[in-house]
């Protein structure tokens, strides 16, 4: 059975204590996990020693919202893959849409991002999604190929074990409007038929794709109903224990 994961991309938000504070709530209010469910939070490095030291246990880790893509030298307010394995983080989120728009960060920066990533033998949590025009002019399933082709399509079969896709399409990113269960499945099942062309079978079928995009309490269950829908990627709701904890009793 392929990994079902509810993870917090937490952005820019909470101080150090708080995010500890809401790890501790998160953790004793959820149910035990099962061996195929994970949880992943994303805090802020500033958090990551503390709140890392508390999970990597009972299918609890905690990962970083981005990386450089270099291993050390002159690159001022960066951060790198071996500095974050140092820590105790597990996993990396490159490729999400606030980075590619706000940061400008290209096909070809995230393509050296995911290799950092595997290289350090960091779980990469590789998302993509496409704009509300990109979908309206039916450009959208052009675009996650796209965005899959040039930044993973590189990562070996093997390491592949240690990838976990986010389809995040950018019109449901913090807009309350989230993709239709239909409309995500549909493009999970496309993203399976990438991952078989541009890897082979049994990537397609073993690679966990979770969806991201105004998940919240009430949509999760019946998103993660879905066939190809191996559980979420969540913003605002994983900021509140209440919200996160039933996140994650909606994972098959
Ligand atoms: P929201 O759940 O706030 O829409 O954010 C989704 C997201 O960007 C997770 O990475």
């Amino acid at each position: 059975m392929r990994k079902k994961i509810a993870a917090g991309n937490w952005k820019m938000n909470t101080t150090p204590n708080e995010g500890k504070e809401l790890v501790k709530n998160i953790m004793a209010g959820s149910p035990e996990l099962k061996v195929h469910q994970e949880v992943y939070f994303f805090p802020p490095f500033t958090h990551l020693a503390a709140i890392a030291e508390v999970t990597g246990k009972q299918n609890f880790y905690t990962g970083a919202q981005n990386c450089s893509q270099h291993e050390k030298g002159a690159y001022t307010g960066e951060i790198s893959t071996n500095m974050l394995k140092a820590i105790g983080a597990g996993h990396v989120i490159i490729g999400h849409s606030e980075r590619r728009s706000i940061f400008g960060e290209s096909h070809e920066i995230l393509k050296e991002k995911s290799s950092a990533v595997i290289a350090a033998g960091l779980t990469l949590v590789f998302c993509c999604g496409e704009t509300l025009e990109e979908r309206e002019s039916e450009q959208h399933y052009k675009i996650i190929d796209r965005q899959i082709k040039e930044s993973l399509s590189h990562v070996t079969k093997d390491d592949m074990k240690k990838v976990v896709i986010a389809y995040e399409p950018v019109w449901a990113i913090g807009t309350g409007k989230t993709a239709s269960p239909e409309q995500a499945q549909d493009m999970h099942g496309y993203i399976r038929t990438l991952l078989k062309s541009y890897f082979d079978e049994t990537v397609a079928s073993q690679t966990s794709i979770l969806y991201g995009g105004s998940v919240n309490a009430a949509n999760a269950k019946e998103l993660f109903s879905q066939a190809d829908i191996d559980g979420g990627l969540v913003g605002g709701a994983s900021l509140k224990p209440e919200e996160f904890i039933a996140i994650i009793q909606a994972l098959p």
